[in-house]
């Protein structure tokens, strides 16, 4: 039986996902690196130092800096990111949110985050969300990113909820393995193609429905 959601924040909750990929855009300018079109998705849902390694490596350059250079790297993104995200405000919930948390709400289900983000308490402040959610995973916590189950382990363990109780929600394809790896029931939210692996997929957060997504998982669970 249903129980819970489970919500990856940048891509998902707001459109912050482009923020992190100008503020990486410009950084990989600086390094003389151009970042290819399918950097779009694999950026998504990575931490900051494994998106610092993947664009280096998209230059062959993972080995040409050292520690103390990379963490200005990403300290330097990160500034840029902070800026960008300043602006925030409860009107960047991306469309089609605000009313599927009013209807989990309605349902009872109880609501966690998985973001590999350090910066989503600050997000959801902006967004005036900061009380909608029982638990956020802490990404300081982790011991392995997307695309592996940990993070979406901890947020359905956070609900105190078993595997097939949850529905997860997610933007990037390392976010679906993510979430298939805990053998939870996965939304993709973008490109069928990207997030095929998905249990139900939407182009966007506005046709995003719980009734229509709750009647998929009974189907499936049955
Ligand atoms: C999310 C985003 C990634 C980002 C990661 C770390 O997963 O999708 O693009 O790299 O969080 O974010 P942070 O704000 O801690 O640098
Ligand atoms: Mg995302």
């Amino acid at each position: 039986m249903l129980k819970g959601l489970i919500f990856d924040l940048d891509g998902v909750i707001a459109d912050t996902a482009r923020f992190h990929l100008q503020a990486w855009n410009q950084l990989a300018q600086r390094l003389d690196i151009v970042l290819p079109p399918e950097a779009n998705d694999a950026l998504r849902g990575r931490s900051r130092m494994d998106s610092l390694n993947l664009i280096l490596s998209y230059d062959d350059k993972v080995d040409a800096f050292s520690d103390d250079e990379k963490a200005a790297f990403a300290q330097s993104k990160n500034d840029l990111y902070l800026q960008l995200i300043q602006t925030l405000t409860p009107a960047d919930i991306l469309p089609g949110i605000a009313q599927l948390l009013q209807d989990a709400k309605s349902l009872g289900l109880h609501m966690s985050i998985a973001s590999a983000s350090k910066n989503a308490p600050t997000i959801l402040k902006h967004l005036q969300l900061d009380t909608a959610f029982d638990a956020i995973v802490d990404p300081a916590k982790l011991h392995r990113g997307k695309p592996d189950s940990e993070i979406f382990e901890l947020a359905q363990q956070a609900l105190n909820l078993q595997a097939d109780e949850v529905i997860s929600f997610e933007d990037a394809s390392a976010g679906v393995q993510a979430i298939k790896a805990a053998n939870q029931f996965a939304v993709g939210i973008g490109d069928a193609q990207v997030l095929k692996q998905a249990d139900y997929i939407v182009a966007s957060t506005a046709a995003l429905n719980l009734a229509a997504i709750k009647k998929a998982f009974d189907a499936l669970k049955c």
